[in-house]
């Protein structure tokens, strides 16, 4: 399946897409994750996309788009992928279109996650994550790690964020209502976009998605 995972800051994105390609046996591709990897191997390019990120603002499409595309070209993507985080507005979903278009392939699914502003802002207040990997996600209330500041799946030191303060935050829903919201529609036209809420325990979100996907549109 080729799907995309749509929904605000802290919805639960990365939280269902690392539990999603794991039952449908596709690679959780998230923009967001290759930045932060890139951020703490100190490349160009993350020191590129950290100015962008820490103010809460995309990453400029470029830079972006190719790097998506890159990703999307490994072997393990050839049979289907979950996009987490990317495409983020109708000029980087056009690029998208495009790509696929060229090699005649087709998205299944959009899934749009559905969350209150409320919800998501105190999701994203407690999100600790693993400095050894950024799928390494937990929540000090919601899932808390067995001994605090330590990741359960390998021992790192868990820490906020940089870009969840709450300036940022407020900046990224912005964002995300202005840029990245309109993809929607666009996606609406095609007719792939199914709508799940967020709410509730991860589980019930799991399926809530996986029926949703399975279900058809
Ligand atoms: P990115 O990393 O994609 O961040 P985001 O979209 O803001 O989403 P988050 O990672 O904040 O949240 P999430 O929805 O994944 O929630 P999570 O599962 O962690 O992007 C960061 C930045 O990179 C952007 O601002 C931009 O600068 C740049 N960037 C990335 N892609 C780009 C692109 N395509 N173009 C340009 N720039 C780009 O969950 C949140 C918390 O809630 C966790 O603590 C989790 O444990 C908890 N939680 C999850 N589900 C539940 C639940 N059901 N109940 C209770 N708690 C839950
Ligand atoms: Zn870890």
């Amino acid at each position: 399946m080729r799907i995309v995972l749509v929904g605000p800051p802290g919805a639960g994105k990365g939280t269902q897409a690392t539990r999603l390609a794991e039952t449908l046996h596709i690679p959780h591709i998230s923009t967001g994750d290759l930045f932060r990897a890139n951020i703490s191997r100190q490349t160009e390019l993350g020191k590129l996309a950290k100015s962008y990120m820490d103010a809460g603002n995309l990453v400029p499409d470029e830079v972006t788009i190719a790097m998506a595309k890159d990703r999307m070209e490994q072997p393990d993507a050839e049979g289907g992928f979950l996009l987490d985080g990317f495409p983020r507005n109708v000029s980087q979903a056009k690029a998208l279109d495009e790509t696929l278009e060229r090699e005649g392939i087709k998205l299944d699914a959009v899934l749009d996650l559905e969350a209150p502003e409320d919800e998501v802002v105190k999701r994203i207040a407690g999100r600790r994550v693993c400095r050894n990997d950024s799928a390494h996600v937990f929540h000090v209330t919601y899932k808390p790690s067995a001994k605090e500041g330590v990741c359960d799946v390998c021992g790192g030191e868990l820490y906020q964020r940089d870009d969840d303060t709450e300036e940022t935050v407020r900046k990224r829903l912005e964002v995300y209502h202005t840029q990245t919201e309109p993809i929607i529609d666009h996606y609406k036209a095609q007719g792939l976009v199914v709508t799940i809420s967020a709410m509730g325990a991860v589980e019930a979100v799991t399926e809530r998605a996986l029926e949703a996907l399975q279900g058809g549109r």
